[in-house]
C-alpha cells in the first residue's frame, strides 16, 4: 500500500481531529535539538520544552531539529500549524497557546517512537471550551483533579469549570468564615458514616498553577442564592427561616436558601468572593443561580422588606436583584459573572454570561436581551447522564450553533460532570469516550460523520490504554447487576452485563469493600443466603465503579409461599411470589426487581410457613424514598392462624420513620410478641400511608407501599 494511505487509515487516531490534516510519507524517528524562533518570554521557552520533553526525547545537539516558531501571521492565539518531515518538526503559532495545542497533537501523533510526517494548519471553532466537575457532592480531592486536568487539556478543553458548593458540601477554605469548611465540607451518610473534604487556599494555589501550566483556566463557582444548604448548615443566619440544618446527605432541590432581603447575606458574600477572587485569576467567576426555591423568601418580612424598598414586584425580580449585586461586586474588581440560565426569570441581567442547561430556545433568547453565552444543553453536554440514555452517538449529534443568528455572542460549550452519582472511581468511565465527542465539537464545531468519528474513538482506546486514560463504554452502563434467588440452593445468583472488554468483577463476602486481589468472577456469582456481597468492576487492576451491596437474610419464612390480596403493580413484581420470603433485600434502586410496591393500597399478604413453628419474632422490610411517592406504611399488623381461617392478632408496629426524611431509607417493622407462639400461617398488613399531603410535590396523589422481605423468627 502507498505509505500515503498507511498514514491515513492505520495512523494515529488523532482527537479533537485538526481541521487541515494531510499525512506525507515517511516519518520523523529522531531525537531532536529545540530551536526557537521570533520572540519567546525566556518562560515560556522553559514551559513549551517541558512540555515537550514528555511527549518525546530531545537532545542538544542533534541533526534533526525540532523548531517552536512565533508567527504572528497565524490567525487567533490558540491556532498552530504542524509540519513535520522525516528530519525537522515545525511548530508554529501566533502565541505560545497555540504551541502547547500543537504539543497535544504531536503526544497524539506519537506511535512507536515514530511521528508520521504530516502537514496540518489547525484552530478552535470555540473559544471557550469547558469541562464542568461538580465537587459539592462528592469530594475528588488534588490528586485526581490533576489527573482529570492533564487529561483534558490532552484533548484540548481549556476551562475547568470548578463546581465547588452546592448543598452537599463547600470545598474551599475561606479564612474569614472557618465554619464553612469546619462544618459545611462534611455530611453524614444515611449508614452513619461521615464524609467530605475542602481545599486549603494552597491548594487551590496549586491546582490554578498546574491547570495553567496546560493551557487550562479554572473558572470557580460559588453558587447562590439556592444550591446552598452546606453554607446555611454552617450559618443557620444565612437564611430566612435561620432554622439549624445538617448539610443533607441526599439529592435534590432544597428549600432553605441564602437571604435575599438581610444585608448580612450580600456582606457574607463579599467576604466570600474576596477571598475567592485573590486565589482565581480568571476573568469569569461563576455564581451559579439555578433552582432557586422562592417559598421562603415569599413568607420572609426582610425579603418582602427589601422587595418594597427596591420596587421588585416578585420574587423571580428579587433573585434578579440579588444575582445583579452581586455581578456588580464582581464588576467593580474587574470580573465578569457567569449564572445559570435560570437567572433570566425575573428579568435581564446585563453584562452576566448566561449558561445555558436548559431549552433549545434560551440561548436566542438570551442573545436577543444582549447576553453572551455558554452553551451546555443537558439534552447533548449532561455526561453526568448515564450511557444507556445518553449515547456517544447522541452527545456527537450535538450542534451548538443550530438555531443562533448570532454566532458570536456564544462565547463557547461545555460539558458537564454533575457528582450525585460520580466519584473518582467512576468520573473517567463516564467522560469518556463521551468527552472526546464533545472535544471533538467544542474544537471544529457540528460534526455529521458518526461512523467515521466511531471508528477513530475505537482506534483512539489504543492510545487511552498506553496513557492510562480510563474509559467506559459509548452507550452502555458500565456494569449492570441483576439478581435471582436459588431457593432450592438457599443461594443468590448475581449476573452482570459488562458494557466494556476486559472488566473484572471482584467481590467479597465479609462486608469489606473489594480489592484488585478480592475473588474474581466473570459474569455471575452464587453466594450464601446469609452473607453480603460486595462486587465491583475492576479494569487494569482499578476498581472502576464504587461497590455494590447485595444483603441477604435467613429466616423460617424463607422459601414459603405467600398470597397477596392484591398482587404488586407492575413493574415492582418481578421477584414473583416468593419475592418477600427469598431471603434477598433491595438495593437502593428500586427497580431492582427485588422490591415489590403497592400503588394507593394496603398490602396484605399471607405467609404460609409449610407446618406449625415456634414463632418468636416477625419483621417486615419496606422502603421510604419520599420524593418517589413511596411512604412508610402507617403501621404494620400482623395475625396467626392455623387452619388459615382462624385469625389471632399476634401484634402491631406503628411506623416511627419521618415523612418528611428526604433519600433512601429502610426499615424492619419487628413485632416480638410477649410469648411465643405456635402458627402455620402469618398475615401481613401493611397500612398504605394514603394520599401525599399538602407539603409534598405530589400532594393529593397516592402513596406506594414498598416491601422486599419478610422473616419469621
Ligand atoms: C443544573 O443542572 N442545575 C445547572
Ligand atoms: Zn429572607
Amino acid at each position: 500500500m502507498h505509505p500515503l494511505l498507511v498514514g491515513a487509515i492505520l495512523g494515529p487516531s488523532l482527537i479533537p481531529q485538526p481541521s487541515h490534516l494531510t499525512y506525507l510519507e515517511g516519518g520523523f524517528r529522531g531525537v531532536p535539538a529545540v530551536e526557537f524562533s521570533g520572540k519567546f518570554a525566556t518562560r515560556d521557552q522553559q514551559w513549551l520544552k517541558a512540555v515537550l520533553a514528555n511527549v518525546l526525547p530531545i537532545t542538544k545537539h542533534s541533526a534533526d531539529n525540532i523548531v517552536f516558531r512565533i508567527d504572528p501571521t497565524i490567525v487567533g492565539d490558540e491556532a498552530y500549524h504542524l509540519d513535520v518531515t522525516p528530519h525537522n518538526i515545525t511548530l508554529a503559532a501566533s502565541a505560545s497557546k497555540g504551541l502547547y495545542w500543537s504539543l497535544q497533537t504531536l503526544r497524539q501523533l506519537r506511535q512507536d517512537n515514530t511521528i508520521p510526517c504530516v502537514s496540518i494548519q489547525d484552530a478552535p471553532a470555540f473559544a471557550w471550551r469547558g469541562v464542568m466537575l461538580d465537587e459539592g457532592r462528592h469530594f475528588m480531592g488534588p490528586k485526581f483533579v490533576k489527573h482529570l486536568l492533564d487529561i483534558i487539556s490532552l484533548y484540548k478543553f481549556n476551562v475547568l469549570h470548578w463546581h465547588l458548593t452546592d448543598d452537599q458540601g463547600w470545598r474551599i477554605e475561606i479564612k474569614s468564615h472557618p465554619e464553612l469548611t469546619r462544618v459545611g465540607a462534611w455530611r453524614k451518610e444515611a449508614d452513619g458514616t461521615r464524609t467530605g473534604g475542602f481545599y486549603t487556599q494552597d491548594q487551590v494555589r496549586e491546582m490554578v498553577a498546574y491547570a495553567a501550566n496546560r493551557n487550562v483556566t479554572i473558572v470557580p463557582e460559588i453558587e447562590m442564592p439556592g444550591h446552598s444548604t452546606a453554607a446555611i448548615a454552617s450559618d443557620p443566619y444565612l437564611t430566612c427561616t435561620q432554622a439549624k440544618i445538617a448539610v443533607p446527605s441526599t439529592w435534590g432541590v432544597f428549600g432553605r436558601v441564602y437571604c435575599a432581603g438581610r444585608e448580612s447575606s450580600y456582606n457574607f458574600l463579599d467576604d466570600v468572593l474576596g477571598e475567592v477572587l485573590n486565589l482565581f485569576p480568571s476573568h469569569y467567576i461563576h455564581i451559579g443561580g439555578d433552582e432557586v426555591p422562592k417559598g421562603d423568601w415569599h413568607s420572609c418580612p426582610d425579603c418582602q422588606d427589601r422587595m418594597k424598598a427596591e420596587g421588585l414586584q416578585n420574587e423571580e425580580q428579587l433573585q434578579t436583584y440579588f444575582m445583579g449585586r452581586i455581578a456588580g461586586t464582581l464588576a467593580d474588581h474587574d470580573r465578569n459573572a457567569i449564572g445559570w440560565d435560570d437567572i433570566m426569570k425575573g428579568g435581564t441581567q446585563k453584562d452576566a454570561v448566561i449558561q445555558v442547561w436548559n431549552d433549545q430556545k434560551i440561548p436566542e433568547q438570551a442573545i436577543t436581551q444582549g447576553n453572551r453565552v455558554i452553551l451546555s444543553p443537558q439534552s447533548n453536554c449532561y455526561l453526568n447522564t448515564p450511557p444507556e440514555n445518553l449515547p456517544l452517538s447522541a452527545v456527537y449529534a450535538y450542534d451548538p450553533l443550530a438555531g443562533i443568528s448570532n454566532p458570536t455572542m456564544v462565547l463557547g460549550c461545555e460539558t458537564t460532570l454533575w457528582s450525585e452519582n460520580i466519584t473518582t472511581k467512576n468520573c473517567l468511565t463516564m467522560f469518556l469516550p463521551r468527552g472526546l465527542a464533545m472535544s471533538e465539537i467544542f474544537w471544529n464545531g457540528a460534526q455529521h460523520n458518526f461512523p467515521a468519528f466511531q471508528t477513530r474513538v475505537n482506534r483512539h482506546m489504543a492510545f487511552m490504554e498506553s496513557a492510562g486514560i480510563d474509559y467506559g463504554s459509548s452507550d452502555q452502563n458500565l456494569v449492570k447487576y441483576t439478581v435471582a434467588p436459588k431457593l432450592a440452593q438457599s443461594s443468590c445468583r448475581l449476573t452482570a452485563a459488562l458494557g466494556l472488554p476486559r472488566l473484572e468483577l471482584r467481590y467479597t463476602l465479609d462486608g469489606t469493600a473489594p480489592k484488585a486481589n478480592s475473588p474474581t468472577a466473570v459474569t455471575s456469582i452464587d453466594w450464601p443466603v446469609g452473607k453480603t456481597l460486595r462486587v465491583a468492576p475492576f479494569r487494569n487492576g482499578r476498581s472502576m465503579q464504587d461497590p455494590v451491596e447485595f444483603q441477604t437474610t435467613k429466616s423460617l419464612a424463607y422459601g414459603s409461599t405467600i398470597t397477596f390480596q392484591t398482587l404488586p403493580l407492575a413493574p415492582y413484581t418481578t421477584a414473583g411470589p416468593q419475592g418477600l420470603t427469598d431471603g434477598l433485600l433491595g438495593t437502593t434502586n428500586f427497580h431492582d426487581g427485588v422490591w415489590l410496591g403497592w400503588e394507593g393500597l394496603d398490602l396484605v399478604a399471607t405467609c404460609d410457613l409449610g407446618r406449625e413453628q415456634t414463632i418468636r419474632e416477625v419483621a417486615l422490610h419496606c422502603l421510604q424514598e419520599m420524593r418517589s411517592w413511596i411512604m412508610m406504611p402507617k403501621s404494620v399488623r400482623y395475625e396467626t392462624s392455623s387452619n388459615g381461617h382462624d385469625w389471632q392478632p399476634l401484634g402491631e408496629v406503628d411506623n416511627t420513620i419521618q415523612d418528611t426524611t428526604e433519600g433512601w431509607i429502610v426499615h424492619w417493622f419487628t413485632c416480638r410478641p410477649n410469648a411465643s407462639i405456635s402458627a402455620r400461617y402469618i398475615r401481613i398488613t401493611a397500612q398504605t400511608y394514603g394520599k401525599l399531603p399538602a407539603w409534598h410535590n405530589g400532594a393529593g396523589g397516592d402513596a406506594w407501599v414498598f416491601a422486599d422481605e419478610f422473616a419469621v423468627r
